[in-house]
């Protein structure tokens, strides 16, 4: 049956602890249904670009998927799941104690530009910290209100320390079904795309503005060999998103492709369309998948 038109709920867990620009949780419920209509229920979860994997930790939480692999390059992204993973308790302490002040914001920007990763813990509050602190959460850009703290919205008008500490401790109930990696994204899809019970989403960064969102910008050619290896698995289980550029449709030319609209997008004002790449074994979704995030 298509979907074209239809009301998907947009009521969806919040239970990632980041911020992402660009994030995917409002995909929950599409995911939801997709891994539902595929008998995929119980699988584990890849996300080769994971970001703050707002989708996936929704549906680890409510039970739809059995485990989430959470794979991102940025050592300092990986530092903050390896952290929740296995540090969650030192993590809530530091969420409710921290000062929310502009002293402490340097004194936590310089740990994660030392980016000193045997310091495993210290490194991932860090990212954390520039994330909820630092306006539309991008790790190199200023702290909400400016230097001088003369914005409407101040330093900690995102760091709920109650709630942050809930996500965490929800999380931490999940320990042993997350697994945090920190390999090259066409790694991990080589590893888990042969894999029974497996369904990979990958929103890896955009070919637009990439640069200035995320530590690790892809090059042309790491566009190109993504889309050589998510071809090569057309049979397997994935969901790709991808801004609506013309550079998709001429990758990803015998793959469907379907429009879907974010409201939030860091780098444009609006509605930013987006499209998706679907794996040949993934049921139909319907053009106009309406998506609304917030
Ligand atoms: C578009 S974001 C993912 C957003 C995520 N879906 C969400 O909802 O929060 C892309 C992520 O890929 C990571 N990344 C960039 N290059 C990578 C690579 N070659 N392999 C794995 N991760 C990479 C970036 O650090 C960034 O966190």
């Amino acid at each position: 049956m298509s979907m074209a038109g239809t009301a998907v709920s947009t009521l969806r867990p919040r239970v990632s602890p980041l911020r992402y620009p660009g994030g995917k949780s409002a995909l929950y419920p599409r995911l939801r249904k997709l891994i539902r209509d595929m008998g995929l229920a119980g699988c584990t979860y890849v996300e080769p670009y994971a970001g703050g994997v707002g989708a996936g930790l929704g549906l680890l939480a409510t039970g739809q998927v059995e485990r989430v692999v959470i794979n991102d390059l940025d050592p300092a992204i990986y530092a903050f799941w390896a952290t929740v993973q296995s540090d969650s308790g030192w993590l809530i302490e530091q969420i409710r104690k921290t000062e929310l002040d502009v002293n402490e914001w340097r004194r936590q920007r310089e740990i994660y530009q030392s980016a000193d990763t045997s310091r495993r813990s210290e490194l991932g509050f860090a990212t954390f910290y520039l994330n909820r602190t630092n306006r539309s959460g991008v790790l190199n850009g200023g702290p909400i209100g400016g230097l001088d703290q003369s914005g409407n919205y101040k330093i900690d008008a995102r760091f709920n320390r109650e709630g942050l500490a809930e996500r965490i401790r929800i999380l931490s109930l999940y320990s042993d079904n997350i697994i945090p990696t920190s390999q090259d994204g066409i790694e991990i899809i080589e590893k888990y795309a042969k894999q029974d019970n497996t369904f990979i989403y990958a929103d890896p960064p955009y070919f637009e503005k990439a640069g200035s969102l995320y530590l690790n910008a892809f090059s042309p050619d790491d566009h190109t060999a993504l889309a050589r290896v998510l071809n090569s698995y057309a049979d397997r289980p994935w969901l790709l998103t991808y801004d609506n550029v013309p550079q998709v449709a001429k990758l990803y030319s015998d793959r469907r492709r379907r429009k879907f609209e974010l409201n939030y997008s860091a780098h444009r004002v609006g509605k930013a369309t987006e499209i998706a790449v679907l794996a040949d074994l993934l049921p139909e979704v319907g053009e106009g998948w309406k998506v609304t995030s917030s």
